[in-house]
């Protein structure tokens, strides 16, 4: 990648801060009770992490687990092929560009005029084929299937993605059962939105910048999905917007952890767990490689406050039922429309109050 593109500069939330507050991390949770119980279906033991994850869930949107049972070597594997295959020239990697009829694969800064962060990124699907809603109109009830795309370098690519994928998905779904159990409802309770995941997992390089004051590698944004499970590199460069007092506050590298955040989605949970804005850094000197899963329900979920959770009368539901499935197609068509409007959000369900 070459200059800064001027239209980084014009853009404010593209011109960081280069003194983020370090004095206070996201919690830190040992998941070792999880190990030796097994499963989450005994309370008693786990009480504890269900305690701290949900306190982090709401007090940060974010926390990083360790003792969380994933394969290094797994890790290590994905990490090695995905480095080889971004060291490629540029047209190489353009020969599996993400298009409008394939939505995973690769793709650029300077391909994708309209996306400004600086990164590289080749993503795919958790469950391939993925299922997913034939168009966005509400009424079509067709479904259509999207497929990944492979490149020829490294040949180990493939099945390096999905070792690491069967790997993590245990944790992201184990994950998702302390969330309900924090949330006091049953470790099962989210299980059958995941029969269909539409998660994807997505590589991301962040090449070194000559310009650190003009760009972020990716601008401050909330993941829309349910949970994000993301592993980072020894380069520093996340940021998190600490909920208490909007500060941004970066994530240090911790070996071997993975940083854990509620999407949007979170609202299931009627506004007691939220989103929380992040943004990454780019370093002038040394290329950062993050690789986060998002973790998403099956496109025919109705996404609303779960009614455990929103009571008519004490807690009316803060939003309306939207379809996961048509929400995702939206955003991912949209990437390759000359679009004016602003990307579909999840604020736009929010009953005004
Ligand atoms: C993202 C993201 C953080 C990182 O891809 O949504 O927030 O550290 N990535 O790469
Ligand atoms: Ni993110």
């Amino acid at each position: 990648m070459g200059e800064v593109d001027p239209a980084f500069i014009q853009d404010p939330e593209h011109r960081p801060k280069l003194s983020a507050t370090e004095a206070e991390g996201i919690p830190l949770i040992a998941l070792s009770p999880l190990n030796s119980s097994d499963n989450i279906s005994d309370p008693k033991a786990i009480e504890g992490v269900v305690r701290e994850i949900g306190n982090a869930c709401k007090e940060w949107g974010f926390f990083q687990v360790i003792n969380h049972g994933v394969l290094l070597d797994k890790h290590k594997k994905i990490k090695a092929a995905a480095r080889k295959f971004f060291a490629q020239p540029l047209k190489e990697k353009r020969k599996i560009t993400r298009d409008e009829k394939s939505l995973f694969g690769y793709y650029d800064t300077e391909h994708t005029k309209n996306v400004r962060d600086w990164k590289e990124v080749f993503d795919f699907t958790v469950e391939e084929p993925m299922l997913m809603p034939a168009s966005i109109d509400p009424e079509d009830k067709e479904e259509t299937k999207w497929t990944n795309q492979w490149p020829e370098y490294p040949p180990e690519l493939r099945v390096a993605c999905e070792e690491y994928t069967e790997e993590v998905e245990k944790l992201a779904l184990k994950l998702m059962g302390l969330i309900a159990l924090s949330l006091g409802m049953p470790g099962d309770r989210f299980t059958s939105y995941f029969k269909d995941q539409t998660s994807f997992i997505r590589l991301n390089y962040y090449p070194p910048c000559p310009s650190l004051q003009l760009a972020l590698g990716v601008g401050r944004h909330k993941d829309s999905g349910a949970l994000t499970v993301l592993a980072q590199d020894e380069v520093v460069g996340l940021e998190v917007k600490r909920k208490r007092d909007g500060e941004w506050i970066q994530v240090k590298p911790t070996p071997n952890a993975y940083i854990i955040n509620v999407g949007d989605i979170s609202f299931w949970s009627n506004d007691r767990y939220e989103s929380v804005e992040h943004r990454v850094l780019v370093n002038s000197e040394r290329g950062r490689f993050s690789i986060p899963y998002f973790v998403n329900p099956a496109h025919y979920t109705l996404v609303r406050p779960l009614e455990e959770l929103a009571h008519e009368q004490e807690d009316p539901a803060k939003y309306k039922p939207y379809s996961w499935g048509k929400f995702l197609s939206h955003r991912k068509l949209s990437n390759f429309k000359k679009h004016n409007a602003e990307n579909i959000q999840l604020y736009h369900f929010r009953v005004s109050e």
